[in-house]
């Protein structure tokens, strides 16, 4: 059985066996190779004829960013953030407040241990982000090779840079600001893999600029609003400025794409965007941390899986994707099979959200801040 019948497969989606079923079994490797089937396509047509990638690719090519300029003299003790954290975001249950805990393993829980979590959680959340960010990294100097358009070459080869500036950053703040690094989450490595291996050029995009990207531009929102951290902020200001401009190009790139594309072709990137949503909610449940505060995972995810408010968050994870499934017309081809399964996993109130097909030139921090220096100057 191939992963991804296991996903459709599964009778509920909260399976949490299923779900644990999948571990990184080779946390000690250095190296992971992923066979690519796609073919390198060289176009001869160098007319530069869709006008919303020529203009993406224009304001890419002015709003880079040097990594070396963001505030890393400023001192992160990350004891103090997850407290300042949990201060500022009183609702969050960052440090267990408002919740709960009889009968459950954290009944005896001191401050300490929540705060240790919280440091856990960041150490394992910035890494993720690292490695999803390297999976950008070759996701899109795949593109420039796969994709038949000469305009979108030139422009993904702008968010080549952009992503490698990206897995620099991350690696830097958790070198020199945090305390430790996770290895890759099985269920994310699961998801790049197949978008990796898959030889069709659209599902490096579906899968990568769409779902990937459009979960990271909500995760670094999410994160940049909850932070009490000015050079991890500033970092995502700028990280998410140039995220919204790679949600766009999948945006831009499929509309056209989709539109050729048959019914029996469509459902397999109905079902593709399904998966992909499944692992990334099933990577969110952070089993590994669980195991290294030395917690029972399956009691755990199981209690993280019924509690209302994750909703809140994890929820929030899909406020970019679900809009932008509905423009691509994902979510009501065919039988509204998308929609349908989006709502057993809750996330249907979101499609009315805002899309990210234009959303890129108001989130350009980078600009703004050379118009407020050049203001100034
Ligand atoms: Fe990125
Ligand atoms: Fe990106």
């Amino acid at each position: 059985m191939s992963t991804n019948e296991e996903i459709i497969g599964r009778a509920d989606v909260d399976d949490v066996e299923a779900i644990l079923s999948v571990a990184n079994d080779q946390v000690d490797a250095v190296v992971h190779a992923v066979r690519a089937e796609a073919d390198a396509l060289f176009t001869w047509d160098y007319a530069q004829t869709r006008q919303a990638l020529v203009k993406l690719y224009e304001k890419a090519k002015t709003s880079q960013w040097n990594a070396h300029d963001l505030p890393w003299e400023t001192d992160v003790d990350q004891e103090k953030v997850v407290v300042a954290n949990a201060v500022q975001n009183p609702s969050s249950g960052l440090l267990g407040q408002n919740m709960d805990v009889t009968g459950t393993p954290f009944e005896k829980w001191t401050e300490k241990e929540w705060i240790q979590l919280g440091i856990e959680s960041q150490n394992w959340t910035l890494s993720q982000f690292m490695h999803g960010e390297q999976g950008a990294l070759i996701c899109t100097a795949q593109i420039v090779e796969t994709v038949p358009w000469i305009d979108a070459k030139y422009y993904a080869s702008t968010q080549v840079m952009d992503e490698a500036r990206h897995v620099e950053v991350f690696a830097r703040y958790l070198d020199t600001k945090l305390s430790g690094h996770y290895p890759i989450n099985a269920h994310l490595r699961m998801l790049l893999d197949d978008i990796i291996a898959d030889d069709r050029w659209d599902m490096t995009y579906l899968g990568m600029q769409i779902m990937v990207e459009g979960l990271a531009l909500a995760a670094f929102g999410f994160m940049h609003q909850m932070t009490t951290e000015p050079l991890l902020k500033q970092m995502l200001r700028y990280v998410m400025s140039d995220e919204a401009r790679h949600v766009a190009f999948g945006v831009l790139s499929l509309k056209e794409y989709y539109a050729e594309l048959g019914a029996a072709e469509i459902r397999e990137r109905q079902e593709f965007a399904f998966e992909a949503a499944v692992r990334m909610r099933d990577r969110f449940l952070q089993q590994e941390v669980w195991d290294r505060m030395g917690l029972p995972v399956e009691e755990v995810v199981k209690l993280v899986l019924q509690v209302p408010d994750r909703s809140m968050f994890q929820n929030m994870l899909f406020s970019k994707i679900v809009p932008n499934c509905k423009k691509l017309g994902l979510l009501d081809a065919g039988d509204g099979w998308l929609r349908q399964r989006f709502t057993e996993l809750g996330v249907i109130a979101f499609e009315d959200w805002v899309d990210t097909g234009e959303e890129y030139a108001m989130l350009d921090e980078v600009a703004k801040d050379r118009e407020t220096a050049a203001a100034t100057a």
